[in-house]
């Protein structure tokens, strides 16, 4: 098992907290946080309980890997499932800026730099594969994106928000309901975009 409570989380979302792999620095554990865990009442909403989100990330990841072959690769590289002091685990890879740092989110970026209109060719291209492939994301908005150095190249990488979260959506089995779904949520990242804020 590997031990995360003895140090500080790199990062924080909602549900989950981030931490540095501590025997492999390229790499990232994610955790649930304790808060994020549902109460009694709503568990019955998923048999993954508290590991809901892994779980729809997980098959999702599956789908787009067996999908995107040749294509450039736009998500940070899932390496499977960890057991922690913090519970079940997912590992992916770092994605870093050019000094090596956490690479920024587009949230991050747009709050430091103002509007970048110059982003939107890549979100735009990142949207098209989605749809080509039928690739679902619950969550494609800013705190989920980021930019980093990965190739030799500054790349907009997807971080989280793969896989349906509502039960009753049609989109993981409606291409164009995912189409749809995509291109609103590209409409709202492009105004974004262009106003920072
Ligand atoms: N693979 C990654 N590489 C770099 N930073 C990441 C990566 N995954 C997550 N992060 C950072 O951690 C934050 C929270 O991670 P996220 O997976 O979005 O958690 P949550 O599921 O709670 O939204 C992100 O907004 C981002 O800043
Ligand atoms: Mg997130």
């Amino acid at each position: 098992m590997i031990a995360l409570s003895d140090q500080s989380p790199e990062a924080f979302g909602a549900r989950r907290a981030v931490y540095r792999h501590p025997l492999k620095p390229d790499r990232l554990i994610k955790v649930v946080k304790p808060s994020a865990r549902p109460a009694w009442r709503v568990r019955f909403s998923s048999r993954f309980g508290s590991y809901k989100s892994h779980g729809i990330e997980l098959t999702e990841y599956l789908v787009l890997r067996s999908r995107m072959s040749n294509d450039p690769p736009i998500v940070a590289p899932f390496h499977g499932l960890v057991e922690t002091d913090l519970g079940v685990g997912v590992e992916v890879e770092r994605m870093v800026d050019r000094e090596g740092r956490l690479a920024p989110t587009l949230h991050a970026l747009v709050e430091r730099g103002g509007p970048a209109p110059h982003l939107w060719p890549q979100v735009e291209a990142m949207i098209g594969l989605l749809i080509r492939h039928h690739v679902v994301v619950s969550d494609l908005k800013p705190l989920n994106l980021v930019l980093a150095r990965w190739g030799g190249a500054d790349r907009l990488v997807l971080i989280d928000g793969l896989g349906e979260k509502n039960l009753l959506s049609l989109r993981p089995f409606s291409r164009i309901a995912n189409r749809l779904s995509l291109a609103k949520a590209g409409r709202r990242l492009r105004a974004w975009l262009q106003e920072g804020r």
